[in-house]
């Protein structure tokens, strides 16, 4: 899938605390989402530069994360810190993980897997992650079938062709039970035809 640039909705805010990773998927590319025991969040190419190992699966070691497999340890900036087997060897700066740049706005958080000019297209004020829901349905057809509504955001997280993440937000005070039965709603509008036409 080709996203172009610009910011893209991946999680909200809440679901990746400090101390933990989580893997994502966004237009077809894995990522792990992480936030070190300080809280800074870190979005990256979930594959550790020496076998390829998911880095989802590793552990967060206060500001850094350390590969399942055989240890390898990253730091914030994505270069590797620290090789268990050679406890000596500083690790050349060329074994760096790949990041991207990624950022937390309206309860939601937002990587740019190219361009990362401007902000990401979310409200200002005070807003708190309500739900996330995976639709099998192409994000654009998810964009189309969203309306608004006073005290909630929606963005949509394109996965993989015919499926993606819808991401709701709630303005602070606001109704969010309600987000997540309008989400709801929306998965079994778009995908309950998709059914009906399969039987
Ligand atoms: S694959 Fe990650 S440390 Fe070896």
């Amino acid at each position: 899938m080709d996203l172009g640039p610009g910011w893209i909705a991946v999680a909200l805010g809440r679901d990746v605390e400090p101390g933990v990773a989580v893997p994502a998927i966004v237009g077809g590319r894995e990522i792990v989402l992480w936030r070190t025991e300080s809280g800074v969040l870190q979005a990256w190419v979930d594959r550790c530069p020496h076998r390829g190992m998911r880095l989802s699966l590793g552990f967060v070691r206060g500001e850094s994360l350390s590969c399942l497999y055989h240890g390898w340890r990253y730091g914030a900036d994505g270069g590797c810190i620290g090789i268990p087997a050679h406890p000596d060897l500083v690790p050349p700066r060329t074994i760096t993980a790949t990041t991207y740049p990624v950022i937390e706005a309206a309860g939601l958080i937002w990587l740019a897997l190219g361009d990362a000019a401007g902000t990401p297209p979310a409200p200002d004020g005070a807003w708190t992650g309500a739900i996330s829901v995976t639709i099998d349905r192409d994000a654009a057809s998810v964009a189309a079938a969203l309306d608004d509504a006073a005290g909630r955001f929606a963005a949509v997280q394109p996965v993989l062709p015919g499926r993606a993440r819808l991401h709701v937000a709630v303005a602070d005070g606001g109704d969010a039970i309600a987000a997540c039965l309008w989400a709801e709603d929306v998965r079994r509008r778009l995908e309950i035809p998709l059914l009906a036409a399969a039987e």
